[in-house]
C-alpha cells in the first residue's frame, strides 16, 4: 500500500519509525513543507519508500492510496477539504488517516468526518494508546479471568510530560485548549477501551456523567510564563491554557446496568525524566498497572560525561534529563502502539473497511472531551444521559480555545 504524508514534524517521523516495522506499507510521497527534506531523505535511508516530494495535495492524492494527515490541528479541516476535492476530481485515493485529536471541538469533528464520507473514503483515527501492546496483552492475559468474575470496574489512565515542542502546541486558540485537548483524548480513549468488557464492541460502554478539574499550576508563574514567552512565543498572560487536568467518567453497562468509572489525569508540568504513560485498571479479584518510564533498559550518565549527551530526547520521548540514572526506551513507536496502528490500518483498508478506529469513534472521544472542559468551566457534573446536555456541547467551544482561558484560569 503507498502512502502519502501531508506533514512532516514530529508525528510524521515517528510514524515513519513505526513503518519500518510493517511490512506492506511504503511511503511513497510528501507534500513540500517545513521539514519534508529532511523526513524524505531519512525515509529513502531506511528504504521505507520512494519519499517523492510533491507541490501540492492534489498531486500527491494521484499519486498514493492512503494519506495520513498529520498537519497541526488548527490546518486540518483545510487540508482534508483539499483531499475532498482532489477525490472529486478524479484522484484514486482508497482512504485518510487523521491524528488525534479529531477536531478542536464538535463541530470541526462533524465537519471533518462528513468531508470524508462525501468522498467515500475508508478513516482511521489514530489513537495510538488503544493499540499498545501491555495494553493488548493485560487484556488477553486477564480475559479468562474477567469473563469468570466480572469485567473491569475502575481504570486510571494518565500522560504527563514537561510540555510540547512546537509553539503552535501551547496557544489554546491554535491547539484547541491546552494539555486536556492534546493528551486528555488519549487517556480518556484508552480508560474506555480498558473498562470494556471483553468481547464487546469499543462503544458498548455508555458514558453517564463527567466531572473534570483542571489548572495552570506550573506555566502560569510568571518565571515559567517569562520562560514561554522567550522560548514559543505564547503569552500565557494574555491567552493561557490548562497544564493540568483530571476527571472522572461514569459509563453505564447497558446489559446489566452495572456502573463503572475511568479516571484520567494529563499533564504538561510534569518533573520527572520525560513522557510517562500510566494506566492501571481493576476488577473483583484482578488488576493490572502498565508504566512507561520502567524499561528492562536503564544507562547511567555522570557529571563528568553529561555534555557528552547531545541529544537530551535520545533516551525517552520528551526527556528532561541527559544525567543520572536514565530509563531508556529502545522501540518506543512500537511500545506506544503506533505500529500496531499502522497495521490494523493496512489490513482493514485492504479490505475495504474503516479501522478499528474510525472518524467516527473519534467523534466519540471529541464529545468527552468537550464534556470535560465543560464540566471544568461550569465547575460541575455534566449529565451525558441529557438530550439538552448533548445538544449544548455540539456548539459548545472552551472558554480556553476562545482564547478567554485568564477568566477561568487565574
Ligand atoms: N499520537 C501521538 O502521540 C501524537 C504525538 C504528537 C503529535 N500528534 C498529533 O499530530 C499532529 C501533528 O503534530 P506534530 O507534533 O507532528 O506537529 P509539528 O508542528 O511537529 O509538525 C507539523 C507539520 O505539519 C506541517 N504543516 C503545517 N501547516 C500545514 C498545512 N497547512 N498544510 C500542510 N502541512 C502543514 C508543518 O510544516 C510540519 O511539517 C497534531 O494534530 C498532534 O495532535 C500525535
Amino acid at each position: 500500500m503507498k502512502l502519502g504524508f501531508i506533514g512532516a514534524g514530529f508525528i510524521a517521523r515517528f510514524q515513519s519509525v513505526a513503518i519500518e516495522q510493517v511490512r506492506g506499507l511504503e511511503i511513497a510521497g510528501l507534500v513540500r513543507r517545513r521539514g519534508s527534506e529532511a523526513l524524505a531523505a531519512f525515509c529513502r535511508s531506511r528504504g521505507l519508500g520512494e519519499a517523492k516530494i510533491y507541490e501540492s495535495i492534489d498531486d500527491l492524492a494521484r499519486a498514493v492510496d492512503v494519506i495520513g494527515i498529520f498537519v497541526p490541528n488548527y490546518c486540518r479541516i483545510e487540508v482534508t477539504e483539499q483531499i475532498a476535492a482532489a477525490v472529486k476530481a478524479g484522484a484514486p485515493l482508497k482512504g485518510v488517516i487523521l491524528e488525534k485529536p479529531l477536531g478542536r471541538n464538535m463541530q470541526e469533528a462533524r465537519r471533518l468526518v462528513a468531508l470524508a464520507r462525501e468522498a467515500k473514503l475508508l478513516t482511521a483515527y489514530f489513537e495510538n494508546q488503544v493499540f499498545m501492546r501491555p495494553i493488548r496483552t493485560q487484556r488477553e492475559q486477564l480475559e479468562p479471568v474477567m469473563r469468570t468474575m466480572g469485567p473491569p470496574t475502575l481504570t486510571r489512565s494518565a500522560e504527563e510530560h514537561a510540555g510540547p515542542h512546537e509553539p503552535w502546541f501551547w496557544d489554546p486558540t491554535r491547539q484547541g485548549g491546552g494539555v486536556l485537548m492534546d493528551m486528555g483524548c488519549h487517556s480518556i480513549a484508552v480508560g474506555r477501551y480498558a473498562l470494556t468488557p471483553p468481547g464487546k464492541d469499543l462503544l458498548f460502554l455508555q458514558p453517564q456523567s463527567v466531572t473534570a478539574d483542571i489548572g495552570l499550576l506550573k506555566w502560569g508563574q510568571p518565571q515559567w510564563r517569562e520562560k514561554l514567552l522567550k522560548d514559543r512565543g505564547v503569552d500565557y498572560g494574555k491567552t493561557p491554557a490548562e497544564d493540568f487536568a483530571t476527571g472522572m467518567i461514569t459509563y453505564r453497562n447497558p446489559e446489566t446496568g452495572q456502573i463503572v468509572k475511568a479516571q484520567f489525569t494529563d499533564s504538561w508540568m510534569f518533573e520527572k525524566q520525560g513522557l510517562r504513560l500510566f494506566m492501571d485498571g481493576m476488577g473483583p479479584g484482578y488488576a493490572f498497572e502498565v508504566n512507561t518510564l520502567v524499561s528492562p533498559l536503564s544507562v547511567f550518565i555522570g557529571d563528568a560525561a553529561a555534555e557528552a549527551i547531545a541529544n537530551q530526547e535520545s533516551a525517552l520521548e520528551k526527556a528532561t534529563a541527559s544525567r543520572g540514572l536514565l530509563a531508556v526506551q529502545y522501540n518506543e513507536a512500537d511500545l506506544y502502539g503506533y505500529t500496531d496502528e499502522n497495521r490494523d490500518m493496512l489490513e482493514a483498508f485492504s479490505a475495504g473497511r474503516d479501522a478499528m478506529l474510525s472518524w467516527e469513534y473519534g467523534l466519540e472521544v471529541q464529545r468527552l472531551v468537550m464534556a470535560s472542559y465543560l464540566a471544568a468551566e461550569r465547575g460541575r457534573t455534566i449529565d451525558l444521559t441529557d438530550a439538552k446536555v448533548l445538544a449544548e456541547l455540539e456548539t459548545y467551544v472552551p472558554l480556553i480555545q476562545q482564547g478567554r482561558g485568564g477568566e477561568q484560569l487565574y
